[in-house]
């Protein structure tokens, strides 16, 4: 019986690896910081699919909460065999506004808490020699819009030297690139979506599906559907400047 622990299980993405771990029959273990929400998508998850579900509420933007987690990672009593460091969120503030607090929120979550996570994951995993982290990055650490894009191209390449590091061990590392999907991620940063064209949007369970594949396979990078394989094969190939450009569009039409 093996067990996948997801930060961010509750909504969005998270939730749609928590059902798709579910669905193979995996016990999970959820974070995330609304201990509400923890213990009815728990009861949901619990009585659809008949498995354990474990609930830890933490504030990974919190290092004691962090180091919680990280614990419960490096059990060897109650092993890990997948993380899904999937915690995140939009930051729409400039980069030079007054208040560097939402800058800071976003390096703490989805910079430090992956770093000491995944860092757990990885020597268990490589003393037991086997396991799977899921870093959940980002298409916009191509671009530059900002802290955001900033974050997930660390994300990113904190994943590729990882799997360097566990090179030759059993431990699979894959960092996850979606594009727009649609879960509470725009609402909560209150980005505005209107200009986004219809075909872009992604289906969260068909993005996860085609990561797992991707991950069973030994991906180190996973950028599920055609249309964003296309899109980034171009953008990657570019000249700065003209991402640059490109990133200006985007952000202006956001706001
Ligand atoms: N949606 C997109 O278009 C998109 C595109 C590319 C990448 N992503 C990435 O995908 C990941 C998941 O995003 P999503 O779209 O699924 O967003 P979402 O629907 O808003 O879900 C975010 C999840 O993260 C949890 N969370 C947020 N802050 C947290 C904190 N400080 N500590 C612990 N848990 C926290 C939330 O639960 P609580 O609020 O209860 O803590 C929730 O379960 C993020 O890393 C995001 O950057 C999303």
């Amino acid at each position: 019986m093996a067990t996948a622990l997801i930060t961010g299980g509750t909504s969005g993405i998270g939730a749609a690896f928590a059902r798709a771990f579910a669905a193979g029959g995996d016990d999970l273990v959820l974070v995330a910081r609304d201990a509400d929400r923890l213990a009815e998508t728990a009861t949901q998850l619990k009585e659809r699919y008949g498995i354990a579900v474990e609930t830890l509420s933490a504030d990974l933007a919190v290092r004691e909460d962090v180091l919680r987690v990280a614990e419960r990672i490096a059990s060897s009593e109650q092993p890990i065999d997948t993380l899904v460091n999937n915690a995140g969120f939009g930051i729409r503030a400039k980069l030079l506004a007054e208040d560097p607090a939402p800058h800071e929120h976003g390096v703490d979550v989805m910079i430090r808490a992956v770093l000491i996570l995944a860092g757990a994951a990885g020597r268990a995993m490589r003393d037991r020699g086997r396991g799977t982290i899921i870093n959940v990055s980002s298409t916009a650490g191509f671009l530059t819009m900002g802290s955001y894009s900033a974050t997930k191209a660390y994300v990113t390449v904190y994943t590729e030297s990882l799997a360097n590091e566990l090179a030759g061990t059993d431990v699979k590392v894959t960092a996850l690139l979606p594009g727009w999907v649609q879960t509470e991620f725009h609402q909560r940063a209150s980005i505005r979506t209107g200009a986004i064209p219809s075909v872009l949007w992604l289906n969260a369970d068909d993005l996860v599906a085609a990561c797992l594949t991707d991950a069973a396979a030994g991906k180190v990078i996973s950028l599920p559907s055609v249309r964003y394989r296309l899109i980034f094969g171009i953008i990657r190939h570019l000249p700065r400047a003209t991402v640059r450009a490109i990133s200006r569009r985007i952000t202006s039409s956001r706001h």
